[in-house]
């Protein structure tokens, strides 16, 4: 997207040359290089690839969620850079600002205390509302992501929900305090297809109505292609390509995205991500040189080995500029 003043006034957050990277016995890892984003209000930015590219940190290292790693960039939100403040203020921001849902509710549900009342500290942690009301809220919520017989199943335990139901509960708890973005990690994986369909339309539901801002992160394009306005598809900590979502479908640029897309998988009802792309993702530790891909592409050229391609603005398709990090693209785009 162009940074017009129109533009700016609607991008809730502004991430530009996120770097992250983690000291190891073997060398740095450089777990996210060089990574830009924006996400306007009410939209969606999916963000696909393999296991390892660096989807999670590169979302958790804004939220202050990642521990131990040196970070560098920039990502505003609010007027604020969230790379430049302290815990306590990023604790502030988590929940009514951004909140998570993450692939395993059970990362955020407490096994030994009632779903309901996990709610309803959650609330009364950020807001000065009473217990009573605090728990109104709770069914309330509970009641909109589809629970059913919320005033019920508030005060059940965790074991006594289904793993749809503690998906939604992870969800209520997520939208409790009607986040500005939500940044959902992978909250469908380990759900059937069509558990993972009813939850996604939750999430557009709740887009829908109070303009929330989402993250997807997903290795399944089929996701993308249901909920996402934007993409960018990582690769060894790198976004290979950034487009609208209707771009990259249309068209897939980068061979990676090729690859990702004639893999997807068709009918695996666990939803489990069939690659086949052959080969693995590389080494993260820093020192190596051309693009990382290139082992596995079968359409590399000789310069692939030695230089990383940029990742650079192709002809544009339609108003949004779409993105490939990669030398034949960039060739077959040249005036
Ligand atoms: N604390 C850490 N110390 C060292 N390396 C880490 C740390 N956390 C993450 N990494 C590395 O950073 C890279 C990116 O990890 P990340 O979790 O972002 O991948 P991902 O794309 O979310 O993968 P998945 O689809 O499996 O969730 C991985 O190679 C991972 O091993
Ligand atoms: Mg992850």
């Amino acid at each position: 997207m162009s940074m017009t003043a129109t533009d700016s006034e609607h991008v809730l957050l502004d991430v530009r040359d996120l770097n992250v990277s983690f000291d190891s016995p073997d060398g740095v890892v450089e777990a996210v290089r060089n990574v830009s984003f924006k996400l306007d209000q009410g939209r969606t930015l999916g963000i696909v690839g393999e296991s390892g590219s660096g989807k999670s940190v590169s979302t958790q290292s804004i939220v202050g969620l990642v521990q131990g790693a040196r970070i560098s960039g920039q990502a505003r939100f609010d007027g604020r850079d969230l790379l430049m403040l302290a815990q306590p203020e990023l604790r502030a921001i988590r929940g009514p600002g951004i909140a998570m849902i993450f692939q395993n509710p059970m990362s955020c549900l407490h096994p030994l205390y009632p779903v309901g009342w996990q709610i309803m500290e959650m609330i009364r942690a950020h807001q000065s509302v009473s217990r009573s009301q605090a728990r109104l809220r709770a069914i309330e919520l509970l009641g909109q992501v589809g629970i059913p017989r919320p005033d019920v199943r508030v005060d059940d335990y965790p074991h006594q929900y289904s793993g749809g139901m503690l998906q939604r509960a992870m969800i209520a708890m997520a939208i409790a305090l009607n986040p500005r973005v939500l940044i959902a990690d992978e909250p469908t994986t380990a759900l059937d297809v069509t558990v993972q369909a009813q939850i996604l339309r939750l999430l557009r539901h709740i887009q829908e109505q109070f303009g929330t801002a989402i993250i997807m992160i997903t290795h399944d394009l089929g996701v993308v292609s249901e909920i996402a306005d934007d993409v960018m598809v990582m690769y060894a900590g790198r976004a290979m390509e950034q487009a609208s979502r209707e771009a990259l479908l249309r068209r897939p640029r980068h061979p990676y995205t090729q690859g990702l897309l004639r893999s997807r998988p068709q009918a695996d009802s666990l939803g489990r991500a069939l690659t086949s792309i052959p080969g693995q993702p590389p080494s993260l530790i820093a020192g190596a040189r051309g693009c990382p891909f290139q082992p596995r592409c079968t359409q590399a050229i000789s310069r692939c080995a030695t230089d990383m391609p940029p990742l650079a603005v192709l002809a544009a398709d339609g108003n949004d500029p779409h993105r490939s990090a990669c030398w034949l693209t960039q060739a077959e785009d040249a005036p």
